[in-house]
């Protein structure tokens, strides 16, 4: 596999062509690169990935873009251990260096945002200060002593931000760069002089760029044939490419969501590689997150190295599952950024729905190991909380059987995965599913479990039994016609003709994926006592994407609504402000709202361990977190 081989860069020799990626992690404190960084680095270069780029440390304190955001002076220690660590298990570790511009924040440094020009930032919309020859002077020299610090740290090298979030992109950017001086003139002269000076302080360590190619703003911004003029110029100091895309603009384009397809980098990666003499190496990037995919970009000549980063937090033994042959065995990144996407208000943690250890390797118990007094275990409930519950305990030696009522395994996560856009989740109940088959688990599933098999059953039993529906606000006259979101995302074909009022009082992505699912067949209106559609994808990425979506998918929004009555032919809303009463055709509405935890079984048997929406509904992140530590406690490790 032409993936697995060795790669050079400059002096050192990476043992593979998968990198893991520069990334926020809110594992930072007091803007050191933390122990919890070299856990979570160091779980990846055990799990075979050929090289590491740590976390982007800011170069120069004008930059404190997030408050757990890496300072390069403060971060020699922790480069080290990070560096000690992964190279005691073969990977390369390389510095992310950068500096965010007015994409930063003025939050924590109480300074104005440095940029080259007064260009408000359009997410914060704060106008920055358009630097002076002195600062310019300045972040340079920072560049070259954070190269001369991760260097001595022993890091293998470092890599230059000029990727979406960076003040390199913005000098080279007609968006942004509106200069009357010498670095207007020639927008690459900041580039040129912070490589120049990386360079020349990298004692012959890598020096990688991360550009972004594409700015998707063809008006002023980098298109692709600029981004090949620019490496033209610039690659002499580099000895390798990371090709990204975005720009102010695009900021979900950069590691966007399921809704749009892996591998969205292969086509500019390859034009720009083939702008680049041969001697520079080039890392392709984009959702790619199939070993399949990897394997054909290096193969085919795309790239030389592929930036796994999602896939590798979602699973950090990637490479060496592949490598043992069992590629299968990989647990899929599906694509949802609804954890691994930390840059909000609650400064989370990363971590993955999935791998919810991930970003928590200092705090979780391991999962692997054998229980000390291994168990006949039952699992009543096959959704995500009841497999991963199987799936470790049946790793840990426990002999595990699963029933579950439903036809097939996967509980509300299969009803998601129906939604549009959304159907990648349906990839982790069937990793989960085929895990807990290989290690042996029964699967019963159109059985249902009730008092007589808890009382027959001799072992441990845990209830992951999910939800059930949640309760209405609002009055049912006779004849209408109330669905849930779970009924009608499974069957939408089972929904009666005629318009469909969605009432979502959550602006998750149940109801806005149910909506975009049946828009293009029907007339759609979605009702939401928010001002805005979809508030809680603002977490994950996809809220600006998501409205824009619905809105040319025709769907009606009806926003600052509260559902009041739904009767045989629509519904009455109330405007959350003003009070005033409107009535929307509907021949059926489904609601998106809340569920309640499915607790029958729990009633009779409070004593039981409970996990997932059988505790409270929540999302496939809890529910897989609380099935591994319920199956984790059957050893008495945690409660
Ligand atoms: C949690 C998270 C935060 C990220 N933050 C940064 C960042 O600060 N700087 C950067 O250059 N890229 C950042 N990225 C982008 C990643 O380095 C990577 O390029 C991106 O995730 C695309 O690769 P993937 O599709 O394999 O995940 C971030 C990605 C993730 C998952």
């Amino acid at each position: 596999m032409r993936l697995l081989e060795p790669v050079q860069l400059a002096a050192a020799t990476a043992r593979n062509r998968v990198l893991f990626g520069p990334h926020e992690t809110n594992l930072g404190r007091r803007r050191e690169v933390t122990g919890r960084h070299v856990a979570y680095y160091l779980a990846r270069a055990r799990g075979g990935a050929g090289t590491i780029v740590v976390e982007t440390a800011s170069v120069h304190p004008s930059d404190w873009p997030y408050e757990r955001a890496p300072l390069a002076s403060a971060a020699a220690d922790g480069w080290a251990a990070v560096a000690r660590a992964c190279h005691d298990e073969g990977a390369l570790v390389l510095a992310s260096l950068g500096h965010a511009g007015s994409q930063g924040s003025s939050a924590y440094s109480q300074l104005p945002l440095w940029a080259p020009s007064r260009v408000p930032d359009v997410a914060t919309r704060e106008v920055p200060k358009s630097m002076e020859p002195e600062d310019i002077d300045a972040v340079v020299a920072g560049f070259a002593e954070a190269t001369r610090l991760a260097v001595a740290a022993g890091c293998d090298g470092v890599e230059v931000n000029a990727g979406q979030h960076s003040l390199v992109r913005q000098f080279l950017s007609g968006l942004t760069n509106h200069r009357q001086d010498e670095y207007g003139a020639d927008r690459l002269r900041f580039a040129r002089e912070v490589l120049q000076a990386v360079r020349g302080d990298a004692a012959g360590a890598v020096v990688g760029l991360r550009l972004s190619c594409d700015e998707l703003a063809p008006w002023a911004g980098i298109t692709p044939d600029a981004a090949g003029q620019i490496l033209a110029e610039l690659s002499g100091y580099v000895d390798y490419v990371a090709v990204v895309r975005g720009s102010i603009y695009t900021v979900s384009a950069t590691r966007p969501d399921s809704h749009t397809a892996p591998g969205f980098n292969l086509d500019l990666t390859r034009q720009v590689r083939a702008a680049l003499p041969a001697g520079v190496a080039v890392v392709v990037q984009g959702s790619i997150v199939e070993v399949a995919m990897a394997e054909g970009a290096v193969a085919g000549g795309v790239a030389d190295l592929v930036e796994m980063t999602r896939a590798q937090i979602a699973d950090p033994d990637l490479v060496g599952k592949v490598q043992s042959g069992s590629p299968e065995q990989v647990r899929p990144c599906v694509l949802c950024n609804q954890t691994c996407q930390v840059r909000d208000g609650r400064n989370p943690v990363v971590s993955c729905i999935g791998e919810p250890s991930s970003g928590h390797e200092t705090e979780d118990e391991p999962v692997a190991g054998t229980a000390a007094l291994p168990q006949r275990v039952l699992v009543v409930g096959a959704g995500p909380a009841g497999l991963e519950a199987a799936r470790v305990a049946a790793l840990r030696g426990h002999r595990v059987r699963v029933v579950d009522r439903a036809p097939q395994p996967g509980g509300a996560v299969l009803a998601a995965a129906a939604g549009s856009g959304r159907d990648r989740l349906a990839r982790l109940v069937e990793w989960l599913r085929a895990e807990c088959v290989r290690l042996g688990v029964r699967l019963e599933v159109g059985a249902e479990a009730g008092d007589g098999d808890l009382a027959a059953h001799d072992g441990p039993v845990l209830l992951c039994t999910g939800s059930r529906d949640g309760r209405r606000d609002y009055a049912v006259d006779d004849g209408a016609d109330v669905r849930t979101a779970r009924a009608a995302l499974t069957e939408p074909q089972a929904l009666p003709p005629g318009p469909v009022v969605i009432w979502d009082p959550i602006g998750g992505p149940i109801g806005i994926s149910l909506a975009e699912l049946l828009a293009p067949q029907r007339s759609v209106t979605l009702v939401t006592q928010d001002l805005i559609v979809g508030t809680q994808l603002a977490r994950s990425g996809d809220l600006a994407d998501a409205s824009t979506r619905l809105l040319q998918a025709g769907v009606v929004l009806h926003k600052r609504a509260k559902l009041r009555q739904v009767t045989a032919t629509g519904v009455v809303v109330e405007d959350a402000y003003t009070g005033e009463k409107r009535e929307i055709d509907a021949a059926v509405v489904v609601d998106a709202g809340q569920r309640l935890p499915e607790d029958t079984l729990w009633r009779t048997h409070p004593e039981l361990p409970r996990a997932g929406d059988a505790v409270a509904p929540r999302t496939v992140y809890e529910a897989v977190l609380e099935g591994r530590r319920a199956a984790l406690a059957l050893d008495g490790g945690v409660s």
